[in-house]
């Protein structure tokens, strides 16, 4: 469907979710949540259903905060045939997820307010929020920085060359300084170049049995270990975008204990998944960064469980079938994420629900400046006067992956027919519910 065919819904003027448990970051009850005009107006235990009202059952459900995820390629512009903002926000909407941060790895990317404009008004009809990252230099290059500032007037809060690393220390010193005086942050792709030249898989003792091209760890860890002396030399925010090695993660925690102002993402790929699973030189299995060994899949679980990690992140690639099936050392890296990423972490990871949806909303929410805190209404407590994104799942329910049913135009999952703990039922995105019963509502 596009957007013109697209028949919004009227959105209920009173919602009520009702019967669940709500869990947030003041704790757990259960109470009913009673919505009007997209605002939570009452959050108590059997409250009356006003005549009229949309109900939405969540007999059995957590009632959590919207999801927030921090790293999504929604490809549009340029690559329209692997998503577009609706079709990938409609896959964030069944993941429970009501605000993504877009990256500007577009063709051509998002380093130019018109072309950030571009994609803000493409996401205001979108089935979440969508908060557009901008580029740090000029094309991605990593020449020459973009302007930060004139998009940072158009509320760009994160900033990113993702897809590659800003090579030159000198220009990512500069880029901080900047973000620094604009309060705002950068977002690392940690991969130098030089390491990882042209390595399809993780270097190690499964690209030398499969005779594929190898990148060292030592890829991304270089680079993690120079932006923790960069953020040291200038004070800046920095968020270190899909960590994946057991070393990075160290050296994470390290900058932490020391009380720099890094953060850290890891994507569920990089707790479920290994660099075994290239075997049989399937293509859905490449990915940037790679797919580790499994003692850098366990120090990825670690460091989940010890609050180095500070958010999942899906790192949602979508790529069409036309191009990601191509033979192993061709296919594009990336992997499709926003469907499956709660049921991932519910199933994978043995931490309490609370943990997960930390990670998964409210901390990524203050991350991405999309927080109460910052103004925003993104991973806010379930609480009257909040506007309404809600989160409604089932932690116990399972289901299994098929490709097919996904909402995204791609379906280069790497989970298809795994079966799965965790199903997203209901999602509200500012009072309206997108997902209903499972399914989109537009
Ligand atoms: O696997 C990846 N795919 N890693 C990236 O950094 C970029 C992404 C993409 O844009 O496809």
């Amino acid at each position: 469907m596009s957007s013109q065919e697209t028949q919004r819904p009227p959105i209920p003027s009173t919602l009520i979710v009702r019967g669940g448990t709500v869990l947030d970051q003041m704790g757990e009850r259960r109470a009913d949540v009673l919505i009007q005009d997209g605002t939570i107006r009452e959050v108590a235990e059997g409250l009356h259903v006003p005549a009229g009202a949309t109900v939405l059952d969540a007999e059995g459900c957590v009632v959590a905060p919207g999801l927030v995820d921090l790293h999504v390629h929604l490809r549009e512009p340029g690559r329209e045939e692997s998503e577009t903002v609706e079709s990938g926000s409609r896959a964030a909407a069944l993941g429970g997820v009501t605000a993504v941060v877009a990256m500007p790895n577009t063709e051509p990317p998002l380093d130019s307010p018109e072309a950030v404009r571009n994609v803000q008004r493409r996401a205001t009809d979108a089935l979440c929020e969508v908060a557009v990252a901008g580029a740090i230099t000029v094309g991605r290059h990593g020449e020459k920085l973009a302007p930060m500032a004139e998009l940072a007037a158009l509320g760009v809060r994160l900033f990113t060359d993702d897809g590659s690393g800003v090579q030159s220390a000198g220009l990512m010193r500069r880029a901080l300084e900047y973000a620094r005086g604009l309060g705002v942050t950068l977002a690392q792709h940690c991969e130098d170049a030089t390491l990882s030249g042209n390595g399809a898989m993780h270097e190690g003792a499964w690209s030398s049995r499969l005779g594929l091209s190898g990148q060292p760890a030592a890829a991304e860890e270089v680079m993690v270990a120079r932006d923790i002396a960069l953020a040291r030399d200038t004070g800046a925010r920095l968020h270190f975008l899909h960590l994946s090695t057991a070393r990075s993660l160290d050296l994470v925690r390290r900058a932490r204990a020391d009380g720099l102002p890094v953060t850290a993402e890891v994507a569920p790929h990089h707790f479920t998944l290994t660099d075994g699973c290239a075997a049989g030189f399937d293509p859905v299995f490449k990915v940037n960064p790679p797919l580790r060994p499994l003692h850098d899949v366990e120090a990825v679980k670690a460091g989940l469980a010890d609050g180095t990690v500070d958010a999942i992140a899906t790192d949602h690639a979508p790529h069409a079938p036309e191009r990601k099936d191509l033979p192993f050392d061709e296919a594009p890296p990336g992997m499709l994420g926003l469907e499956t990423s709660l049921a991932l972490a519910v199933s994978e990871l043995d931490l309490p629900l609370a943990r997960i949806l930390a990670l998964m909303s409210w901390q990524p929410a203050a991350i991405a400046g999309l927080d109460p805190g910052s103004g925003g209404n993104q991973g806010a407590p379930v609480a009257a006067g909040s506007l309404a994104n809600l989160c409604v799942f089932d932690p116990q329910a399972t289901w299994v992956v098929e490709p097919r049913h996904l909402a995204s135009l791609s379906r280069n999952t790497p989970y298809a027919g795994r079966t799965l703990r965790g199903r997203v039922r209901h999602t509200v995105f500012r009072g309206e519910p997108v997902v209903k019963d499972g399914e989109a509502q537009r």
